[in-house]
């Protein structure tokens, strides 16, 4: 692997900080309090721990750029902005189901430039910088070849913290395991988009997320030859939460199958 950009370098050295204060954590999951943000929204003392160790390291290296954290929220003015989920997959780690991660992205000018998403239980480390490729613990990576949705393993996340959307999801849900190899709903969407960028899911899509949960995503999914967009087929996926991408051919395919089922009317209600 050539040499890094320092700025994902220092979002590395970040990144193993966080993980290394959630892998110490979770050897004793009684000790850490569990708070309600809303509704199946939760954060513990884990998740601010982890990312104020992210925060920490990328100040001293780059004090004047501006920040977007999930539990801390925006702060500074820069054309460099970093955007960081301390802990995505929250609901898994409180459960100690093996699947999370801590993903930090650099947005330059509006365009997300680097990418880091650390996964502590698994020791992976994905990186991208624009440009020049994805890795997984220095192996380039790249989506599958997989060109049919038919034998397409997908990823998904299921609408929890409120009803409002459901019907429209389960149809999409619906078409998707008719027409797919299968659906897997892991709990970590950061993870979801390594994944497709290292051909474990062929495509992906999920509805209400925030910009810290798919800023780094998206740049390896690009990075390793994937297509990503909104509901819409724009590029409007970090303001609008939602997402779908994958394989060129199969993100070509999943993004129809939401869309026709977006447009679908609910069935009229018999009298
Ligand atoms: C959550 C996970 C989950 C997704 C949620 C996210 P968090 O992130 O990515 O897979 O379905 O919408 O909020 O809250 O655990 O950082
Ligand atoms: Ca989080």
């Amino acid at each position: 692997m050539h040499a890094l950009h320092p700025m994902l370098n220092t979002a590395i050295k970040a990144a193993r900080r966080a993980g290394a204060v959630i892998s110490r954590a979770s050897r004793d999951p009684g000790a850490f309090t569990v708070t309600a943000k809303r509704r199946n929204d939760f954060v513990t003392e884990v998740d601010k721990a982890a990312e104020e160790a992210v925060i920490e390291v990328l100040r001293t290296a780059y004090p004047d750029h501006a920040i977007l954290a999930e539990e801390s929220g925006a702060s500074g003015q820069s054309e460099y902005e970093w955007i960081i989920d301390p802990l995505d997959g929250t609901t898994n780690f409180i459960h100690g189901f093996p699947q999370y991660a801590v993903s930090i992205a650099l947005r330059h000018k509006g365009v997300v430039t680097q990418a880091v998403i650390f996964d502590p239980t698994r020791n992976e480390l994905f990186v991208a910088s624009r440009g020049r490729g994805a890795y997984l613990n220095d192996q380039r990576i790249r989506v599958s070849k997989r060109a049919h949705l038919k034998e397409s393993l997908i990823g998904t996340g299921f609408p929890y913290r409120e009803a409002g959307g459901i019907d429209e999801y389960l149809r999409i849900f619906k078409r998707v395991t008719f027409e797919s190899a299968g659906i897997r709903r892991a709990g970590a969407a950061a993870l979801d988009l390594a994944y497709v960028a290292c051909g474990r899911l062929d495509g992906f899509w999920e509805k209400g997320l925030a910009p810290w949960d798919m800023a780094a995503g998206s740049l390896l999914v690009l990075e390793a030859g994937g297509l990503i967009s909104d509901f819409d087929g724009e590029a409007e996926f970090l303001e609008r939460g939602e997402v779908v991408c994958g394989t060129p051919k199969v993100f070509a395919q999943l993004l129809q199958v939401v869309q026709q089922q977006r447009r679908a009317r609910e069935p009229e209600q018999s009298a």
